[in-house]
């Protein structure tokens, strides 16, 4: 009986000059050795071209709003790509736990905090000064391993119906008082909010944070489940302000031009401002760091940064860029954000916790 051989067939990677030389001596098999010699080359070729361009993304951003730039670059570079989609900080714990094992070449996530909690961990190589010299500086870390890819503001919708705009608060502070009682809307749950809460503890303190919560829970302010939900009830009346992202009063404006909500954000310093981004960076055990830079690149590029504003009214990160569709240039916004290093925005679990103790998570 046979046994069967564990039997992986194994081709030559490279075909050294002794042993073509010795397959073309013998005449009568010269012609059939030649075909099945340029047969293995071109069985080999493009099984190497393969492998050495694909890129691995892990992305935050979601498939919906990626996959079609993600297709365009595979079909202009010839790069195939493999994408794991997933929350921006359940990949960066991902990541964290993967170590030097990770197949991930980039990680794109939606959240400033998420890229920070990489870098902090030193898996991010940093990047080369003529990819960083795209972006204004306060769009890339201090260190440059990672760049933005677009930016997201914070901002407080209101109805246009119920709200004297002469009222509103200059401070997000100032939602705590008994005037706005059970008219504010927020997602507690919601990545974006949850940043904006780090980067308000940051600069006022646990302590001060904590008890804004509170005293907002005690204003009865109505939690969602996230952002459309939020915008949907404000719109219909359940609620009157909503603590929200920049973004989606342009999305629900493009099926109802008459949604019955504006936008504006706080006083110039405010702690209620923060322009977060989207940004990428590279691992540094990437294995295709070449294909890597070209993706970053790529996304940078002036179309599909218009790409970004037009589609999903993110604001484009480069300089001088028109942002007709999001009211106001980034670098505006950025001047009423208070000074934050992005990167601090990874400190979420003390946030997570002060969430926990108002009884908010
Ligand atoms: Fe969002």
């Amino acid at each position: 009986m046979m046994t069967e051989t564990n039997h992986t067939p194994r081709y030559p990677n490279r075909l050294s000059a002794g042993y073509i030389a010795a397959s073309l001596s013998s005449k009568a098999g010269r012609f059939f050795r030649l075909t099945a010699l340029l047969i293995v080359l071109l069985v080999i070729s493009p099984a190497a071209d393969a492998a050495a361009q694909s890129l691995t993304i892990y992305s935050g951003r979601s498939k919906a709003l990626v996959e079609p730039l993600i297709k365009k670059f595979e079909a202009e570079h010839g790069i195939r790509m493999n994408v794991r989609y997933g929350g921006s900080t359940q990949l960066a714990v991902a990541l964290l736990e993967e170590g030097r094992r990770t197949p991930a070449d980039v990680f794109w996530a939606q959240d400033a905090g998420a890229l920070g909690a990489v870098h902090r961990n030193g898996m991010f190589e940093t990047l080369p000064s003529d990819l960083l010299s795209l972006l204004p500086e306060q769009l890339h870390n201090s260190e440059g391993t990672w760049i933005a890819t677009s930016g997201r503001a914070r901002v407080m919708a209101y109805s246009t119906s119920r709200v004297d705009t002469a009222l509103l608060p200059g401070s997000i502070f100032g939602l705590a008082d008994r005037q706005w009682r059970g008219r504010v809307g927020w997602a507690p749950s919601n990545g974006s909010f949850q940043s904006l809460l780090t980067s308000m503890r940051l600069q006022k303190g646990d302590d001060v944070i904590l008890q804004w919560l509170r005293d907002m829970r005690g204003n009865n302010a109505q939690s969602y489940i996230n952002n459309s939900a939020m915008l949907q009830a404000l719109a219909a009346g359940e609620i009157d302000i909503a603590l929200t992202n920049h973004y989606y009063l342009f999305r629900f404006r493009e099926t109802d031009p008459g949604f019955p909500v504006e936008q504006t954000f706080f006083a110039h310093g405010d702690a209620g401002n923060l322009v977060n981004v989207a940004g990428i960076g590279m691992l540094k055990t990437a294995g295709n760091k070449d294909e890597a830079l070209a993706f970053m690149k790529f996304l940078l590029e002036e179309e599909h940064q218009q790409w970004v504003t037009q589609e999903v009214y993110e604001y484009p990160v480069l300089e001088g860029m028109s942002t007709q569709s999001v009211d106001t240039p980034l670098r505006d916004i950025q001047e009423l954000s208070p000074d934050l290093d992005l990167d601090d925005l990874s400190d979420l679990n003390r946030t997570l916790d002060l969430l926990r103790r108002a009884g908010l998570l």
